[in-house]
């Protein structure tokens, strides 16, 4: 009998994986509990970064499953043009109270990437409504926002966009704005802030996670957003993966004194439980678009926009997130990852280590690139999964992003594989 692996070679193509004779086998996860994933064959396995950074409370929470239920008996899905329902409603409300001030409309899609896609194309539509030309835009050299096309193009050109270079539009990419090249990057920026042609300006504050959870300053950040609003150019941050008090306040844009105009929220918005993208944005975006006239609308949206089960979701998620229990636990986190810095900063496996809030990534010294293809990857991977540790590298940067639910033990257990790991490189 042909058994759920030989099935799932034969019939499903999974992501990010070379497809060739010799795959390796997908573990197969029967249940998941709190931080563990359990496997088939009995093995419990440590989901340290959160199941792609999306699971905040831990896997299969009652509370959340419980709300699932409910909702799923009640409302599971009702067309978002022209209808409306109390989970969508209560959510923006909820995000309305935490956001920054500036920000007052919210639009729902169903991913990460989606949620960049309408960030972009609303940010384009803002200018056309108003016959303004300023097409140009403006990234960061290493951004990573998604892999639709509108997300793609405003992110680096890497092994992930290659096969589709030809097809993306033009993006002005400053450099990294790292400590070393903050003069540089302010200058170039400006020089094409000059132009007067710069429409967007879309960033990942604060930390590029794809790129190997690079980190940079927000003082550099404040500069290039306040120049941005001088020449009046829509500032967009990508919160995909920094919302939810990922970084230890609820937005990375909570560590900055100048504010973006649009933000893209995903991942930690469900929980990890449910697919949902949302995108917010100021007044002045939103005015841009009131007219009776059907060529000025948004004309944007997917079938399962505002899903009721994944914003009935997002409440309870948000609800426990501002708990004093959670809250605690981020703090808790945060610390532990900074006394763990403390232990082990100056071994010489390391070429550099990091963290901000509940991220901390360890770049391992290697004569290769730092970066994606690193193959230094592989011997991560594996090393730690044969202890029972998910731990999936960018390259040669080993991260962790835990759920916020990981207690000091379980963080220990973690680092001292590192420490261990970084004693045999
Ligand atoms: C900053 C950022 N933006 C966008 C995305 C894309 O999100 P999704 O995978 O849900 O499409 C990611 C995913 O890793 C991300 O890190």
């Amino acid at each position: 009998m042909i058994n759920m692996i030989d099935k799932d070679k034969a019939f499903v193509w999974h992501p990010f994986t070379p497809q060739h004779e010799n795959i390796p086998e997908n573990i197969f996860i029967d249940r998941a509990e709190g931080i563990y994933l359990h496997t088939s064959d009995g093995r419990k396995i440590i989901d340290a970064i959160s199941s792609w950074w999306v699971n905040i409370h831990g896997h299969a929470n009652p509370r959340i499953a419980k709300t699932l239920g409910e909702q799923a008996n009640k409302l599971e899905h009702v067309i978002f043009a022209g209808f409306t329902h109390q989970p969508a409603i209560e959510l923006a409300e909820k995000l309305l109270s935490i956001l920054p001030t500036n920000i007052k409309k919210v639009f729902y899609s169903d991913n990460g990437s989606t949620a960049n896609e309408v960030a972009i194309k609303m940010a384009m539509q803002y200018w056309h409504n108003q016959g303004i030309k300023k097409k140009k835009i403006i990234a960061l050299e290493g951004a990573y926002h998604g892999d639709t096309f509108g997300a793609m193009a405003v992110g680096d050109r890497s092994i992930f966009t290659q096969p589709f270079t030809d097809y993306l539009f033009e993006v002005s990419f400053i450099d990294f704005p790292s400590k070393e090249k903050q003069a540089h990057v302010i200058t170039q920026f400006e020089s094409l802030l000059q132009t007067g042609e710069v429409g967007i300006f879309i960033f990942e504050p604060l930390i590029q996670g794809a790129a190997g959870m690079r980190m940079y300053d927000p003082e550099t950040l404040d500069i290039l957003l306040k120049l941005a609003k001088q020449h009046n150019v829509i500032c967009i941050a990508d919160e995909v993966f920094t919302g939810f008090y990922r970084t230890g306040k609820f937005l990375a844009s909570n560590y900055l004194s100048q504010q973006p105009d649009i933000i893209a929220l995903s991942k930690g918005i469900t929980g990890g439980t449910m697919p949902l993208g949302v995108t917010v944005c100021t007044r002045k975006i939103y005015d841009a678009y009131l007219s009776p006239e059907i060529t000025k609308a948004f004309l944007h949206g997917h079938s399962y926009t505002a899903n009721p089960l994944a914003c009935a979701v997002a409440n309870t998620s948000f609800e426990m997130l501002m708990e004093e229990k959670c809250q605690s636990q981020i703090s808790k986190i945060a610390a532990s990852h900074l006394s763990f810095i403390h232990e082990i900063k100056g071994h010489p496996a390391i070429l550099n280590i990091r963290s901000l809030g509940t991220v901390l990534a360890i770049e391992i010294r290697s004569t290769q690139k730092s970066d994606y293809t690193n193959t230094l990857r592989e011997k991560i991977y594996s090393y730690f999964l044969n202890k029972d540790i998910l731990l999936r590298p960018l390259g040669n940067v080993i991260y962790l992003v835990p759920p916020y639910i990981t207690t000091e033990a379980e963080l220990r257990k973690i680092y001292n594989s590192i420490s261990e790991f970084l004693n045999l490189v």
